[in-house]
């Protein structure tokens, strides 16, 4: 055996032998860079005799192709055997739990939307929900709004095709149409969600939040809504008596129709919620208009009931002195630190909602 091919031999079985990358990449360049084994032997070719320099190359040129795949598959061979090594080392458990919580905030209208399910929860309503796009039967048609009302007017409503027939909700009182038309009375839900309206400034957003509420049985009236709003809000202001008012109003889709206001005072420059001799508006409501009924296949002449619709952005910033309503979009992180909350504090009412 020439020395060429002893060399060979011991590089063939160093290739085998190598542990890693780096290693193999020293074998690369002593065997095929520059001044590699191959490369030196080639120089040889110069000084043979025509007649065994083809002979020559092409052996040459055989043992080179021949540590080439000896060196492929080794190299090969590491790489997965470092992406397997890799993989095990990275792996998580992701069934174990957290060792350290980095503790996000809930955001205060998630907070009041769970705080106010709750409430509602405990006199029997169930929550249900619409999708934020609708169309214009559910959101003004069936709920008996005319033709020529100005809530239809292209300057308030998002409208989402040219013909008009889809459109962003303008309120949750949709659900209404959707609770109804999907059951059978008697109905007693309450439904959050996100409605929108073309309206920007202090104390309007282009999406906001309200919170409708439907009860229909046999005999409901309005001293039945008289008294789930008491109780509402006394439990949601977390007081004992609360001064209330019901201001006659107008809405299409309840007869008769009122508009609830709670007295409050500022003092220190605070606000206190439920007395006082100034009043503020915080929902809308009535008895669901026979009409509505109609639409939704319910018979008027044997069920009625009352509906009602809570703007929650602003009971959110009453309950918990937030005075600009456009910080609840801006995705501050410092604010939502100040005013979110806990999210292990789930609220309910035994333990109270808001601690
Ligand atoms: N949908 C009304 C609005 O957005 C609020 C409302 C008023 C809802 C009276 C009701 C209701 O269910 O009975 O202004």
């Amino acid at each position: 055996m020439s020395e060429f091919e002893k060399k060979i031999a011991q590089y063939k079985e160093k290739i085998n032998n190598s542990k890693n990358l780096r290693e193999l990449v020293v074998i690369n360049s002593e065997i095929f860079g520059k001044n590699g084994i191959l490369n030196l032997e080639f120089k040889k070719l110069g000084s043979l005799p025509v007649d065994e320099k083809k002979r020559f190359a092409e052996t040459i040129n055989k043992i080179k192709q021949e540590l080439s795949r000896i060196y492929k598959v080794k190299n090969n061979e590491i790489l997965d055997k470092d992406i397997i090594e890799k993989v095990q080392k990275e792996k998580i458990d992701v069934t174990l739990p957290e060792k350290e919580f980095k503790i996000g905030k809930v955001h205060p209208v998630s907070q009041v939307i769970d705080e106010i399910s709750c409430i509602f929860s405990e006199i029997g309503f169930s929550v249900e929900e619409g999708p934020d796009v609708e169309n214009e039967y559910n959101n003004f048609t069936a709920l008996n709004t005319p033709e020529n009302h100005p809530a239809k007017d292209m300057h308030d409503t998002f409208y989402l095709d040219k013909d008009m027939k889809t459109l962003l909700r303008t309120h949750t009182s949709p659900v209404q149409v959707r609770t109804m038309l999907k059951g059978r009375p008697p109905f007693k839900i309450i439904a959050p969600g996100r409605t929108y309206r073309s309206d920007s400034d202090q104390t309007h957003t282009p999406m906001f939040h309200q919170l409708e509420g439907l009860h229909i049985d046999k005999d409901i009236n309005m001293g039945h809504l008289k008294g789930c709003l008491n109780y509402f809000i006394k439990e949601f202001f977390e007081v004992d008596k609360i001064k209330m008012r019901f201001r006659p109003s107008h809405f299409p889709f309840t007869e008769p129709s009122a508009e609830v206001d709670i007295g409050y005072r500022i003092e220190n420059n605070k606000i206190v919620i439920g007395e006082g001799d100034q009043w503020l508006e915080i929902l809308g409501c009535g008895m669901v208009h026979p009409n509505v009924l109609k639409n939704c296949k319910v018979d008027p002449a044997k069920f009625q009931g009352f509906a009602f619709g809570i703007g929650i952005d602003r009971l959110a910033m009453l309950k918990y002195g937030i005075n600009d309503l456009r910080s609840f979009f801006e995705c501050d992180y410092r604010w939502l630190n100040h005013y979110g909350f806990d999210p292990l504090d789930v609220p309910t009412n035994y333990r109270g909602l808001s601690r």
